[in-house]
């Protein structure tokens, strides 16, 4: 049994991340509100990446000292992956994000089709886990099933999501935390229901894994992908998947590559200072618990209570500062006794401003915001946000205080 985890000392992890001591011109600490499009890293990330820089740099599979540690590297980091992902280490696919990953591994999945068959994704989604299923399945003349979602809280419509399934189901994919708006879907639900007709279910971690602990195995799904620089490492992409399907599937690949799993889906050389990172990065996340007498699953999962205590704080009182901001709309969910719901990630628009010049009101405030569609084009397109800009989105994470919340929100009162 471990112990309960103590929450967030921010002051303490803010010490470790260089860049947040960055400073404006007016003196004053930069606000750093981009997480969700990535996070920043940690001295001990840096200092990974540069000695693998450092002690010389070598292709795998040679028989001298610096290739051995490439082996190394690659090894230590295909087990940091699965023990942050619920995955074993022979499931773990590196790649140079999850974009390629999706792409890579759904150009061998469309072989799997047939005409009649039925892939279904959703409208909450990135278009990462949207487009590479919808391509495949007109690759092999299957059809495709749209899940909606609830337009007012912007959360998965059940009812939608079922009427998608059938029997011809092949394949589910959707999203474990929208990167637009926050929502965290009811993953082990829609899972055993997707399960229930025997469809293949693919999940996008993406945004979760900066805000929750992954777990292919423990939602009982067939492919997980994440992207490290999302989690306060480099940039990277990992794609956790049944063993049965990396060897079942058949890649796309060179004859010279590995035909073992999971190197056959791998291409080409992989970022091996990269690799060194995320073993850093998920290593930082592990060190986060008070707990040290355990595996490092269940550091992590220490860790990740801690950041969702933290977290939540962060959002409820940036849901508070809301409701005194009427000129402010928000798309998501709103009840801050919901906020278990979310991640601190919220789409917004001022009044009747251009997200892009709220952008940069912000910007010019020392406070860095994206806006747009981030490349959640269908849930823009279903809230009628497209068309005009889309939305201003403010993501927190862990290493985030309290005085940025109310940073953020005394600007948005200028603006509005
Ligand atoms: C939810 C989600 N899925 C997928 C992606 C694509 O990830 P990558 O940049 O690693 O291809 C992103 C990137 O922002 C994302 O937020």
């Amino acid at each position: 049994m471990r112990e309960p985890v103590s929450v967030i000392d921010v002051e303490a992890v803010r010490a470790r991340f260089p860049a947040l001591a960055r400073v404006g011109d007016d003196g004053r600490p930069r606000v750093l509100v981009d997480a969700p499009g990535g996070s920043q890293v940690p001295q001990d990330v840096i200092e990974a990446v540069s000695r693998h820089y450092r002690r010389g740099m070598s292709n795998t599979h040679g028989a001298f000292a610096t290739s051995e540690e490439t082996d190394a590297v690659i090894g230590e980091a295909r087990r940091a992956a699965a023990d942050f992902t619920g995955a074993d280490p022979d499931e773990i696919v590196f790649g140079p994000n999850a974009t390629s990953l999706l792409l890579h591994v759904s150009r061998s999945f469309a072989k799997t089709l047939e005409p009649g068959d039925e892939v279904v994704v959703t409208r909450l989604d990135h278009d990462a886990n949207v487009r590479p299923w919808v391509l495949a399945a007109a690759d092999a003349g299957a059809t495709v099933r749209w899940v909606d979602v609830h337009a007012d809280d912007v959360t998965i419509d059940v009812a939608s999501f079922d009427a998608a399934l059938s029997p011809r189901t092949k394949f589910v994919a959707f999203t474990l935390a929208s990167n637009a708006v926050g929502t965290i879907p009811a993953a082990h639900d829609l899972v055993a229901r997707a399960k229930a007709v025997g469809a293949v279910v693919a999940l996008d971690g993406v945004h979760l894994a900066q805000h929750r602990l992954p777990d292919l195995h423990g939602l009982g799904a067939d492919l997980l992908v994440c992207s490290p620089y999302k989690f306060f490492g480099p940039h990277l992409g990992v794609l956790a998947a049944e063993r049965s399907i990396l060897a079942s599937w058949s890649p796309y690949k060179l004859i010279p590559s590995s035909d073992d799993v999971p190197e056959r889906w791998e291409t080409g050389t992989q970022n091996h200072e990269g690799l060194a990172g995320l073993t850093a990065a998920v290593e930082y996340l592990a060190g986060l618990a008070t707990v040290s007498d355990t595996g490092r699953r269940d550091r992590l999962a220490a860790a990740y209570e801690a950041i969702t205590t933290h977290e939540r704080m962060l959002a409820d009182r940036f849901l508070a500062g809301l409701a005194s901001l009427p000129s402010v709309r928000l798309w998501g969910i709103a009840d801050r006794d919901r906020s278990g719901e979310r991640t601190p990630t919220f789409a917004i628009r001022v009044g009747d401003d251009h997200p892009a010049e709220t952008a940069k009101a912000l910007a010019a405030r020392g406070i860095f915001v994206w806006d747009g569609d981030y490349y959640a084009r269908e849930i823009m397109v279903r809230l009628g946000l497209f068309d005009t800009g889309g939305a201003v989105r403010i993501g927190f994470c862990h290493y985030h205080s309290p005085d940025e919340v109310d940073r953020v929100l005394d600007a948005l009162r200028e603006l509005g």
